[in-house]
C-alpha cells in the first residue's frame, strides 16, 4: 500500500519593527504574516524588542547566544520571509541591518542566505521620499543575498496614511489589499514543502 502523507505547512518567518508600542513597520509585517497563516502557513514574527536582544554582529565571535540561534535557524528553515523597517534617515533601521548581517551564518548553508527565497519587504516612513529609498535599499540587500524579493513591495507614509484603526488592525483597504496581495506572492512564489 502506498502511504500519502500530506506536505507540512509552509514556514514563514517575519522579522523587524522597532522599539515603539504600536510599531508600524511591526504592525505591517504581522499583517502579512496574518494573511499567510490565513494561507495555511505557520508563522513565527522577531520584532523589535526580539531584534534588539541580538548583540552586535561580530564575525569572529565565537559562539552564538540562543536568540541568535533561534532566528538564523528559523531562517534556515523558512520557506518565505518578510522584512519590515522603518525608513530611518532614508535608509533601513540599524536594529534590522544587525539581524540581518547575522545572517552571514548562512553563507555555507545547501541553502545559501535567502537562495530562491521569496522575501516580503514592507517599509513605513514620515514621508514618500524615505518610503522609496528605504524600499528599494532592502531590495538590493535581499538581491545580495540571492533572494527574490516579491514583485509586491509595501511602503506606507505612516503620517499621511494612519494605516491602523485603535485596535491596531489595518483600517486602509488599499494598503490591506497590498498586504494581500504580497503575502499571496510569498505563497505562490515558495517552493512547495516536501512530505
Ligand atoms: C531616528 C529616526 C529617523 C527617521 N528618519 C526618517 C527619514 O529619514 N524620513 C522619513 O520619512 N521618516 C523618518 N523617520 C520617521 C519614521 O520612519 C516613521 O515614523 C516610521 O513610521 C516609524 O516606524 P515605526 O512606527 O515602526 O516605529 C525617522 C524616525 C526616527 C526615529
Amino acid at each position: 500500500m502506498s502511504g500519502s502523507s500530506s506536505p507540512r505547512a509552509k514556514r514563514i518567518v517575519g522579522l523587524g519593527g522597532t522599539f515603539r508600542q504600536a510599531s508600524s513597520s511591526e504592525r505591517l509585517v504581522r499583517a502579512v504574516l496574518a494573511e499567510c497563516e490565513a494561507m495555511g502557513a505557520q508563522t513565527i514574527m522577531f520584532d523589535g524588542p526580539a531584534l534588539a536582544r541580538l548583540p552586535h554582529y561580530s564575525p569572529e565571535q565565537p559562539g552564538r547566544s540562543d536568540e541568535e540561534t533561534a532566528l538564523v535557524d528559523a531562517v534556515r528553515n523558512a520557506d518565505g520571509i518578510v522584512i519590515g523597517s522603518p525608513g530611518y534617515h532614508g535608509g533601513y533601521s540599524g536594529l534590522v541591518k544587525n539581524a540581518v548581517d547575522l545572517l552571514e551564518d548562512l553563507r555555507s548553508d545547501d541553502r545559501v542566505y535567502f537562495d530562491g527565497c521569496p522575501v516580503g519587504l514592507v517599509v513605513t516612513a514620515a514621508g514618500w521620499q524615505a518610503c522609496g529609498t528605504t524600499l528599494s535599499a532592502l531590495r538590493d540587500v535581499i538581491h545580495a543575498m540571492r533572494g527574490w524579493p516579491t514583485p509586491v513591495g509595501v511602503a506606507v507614509n505612516s503620517v499621511e496614511q494612519r494605516p491602523f484603526g485603535p485596535d491596531g488592525t489595518l483600517s486602509d483597504e488599499g494598503i490591506a489589499r497590498a498586504v494581500r496581495a504580497q503575502a499571496q506572492q510569498i505563497m505562490y512564489f515558495s517552493m512547495e514543502p516536501a512530505s
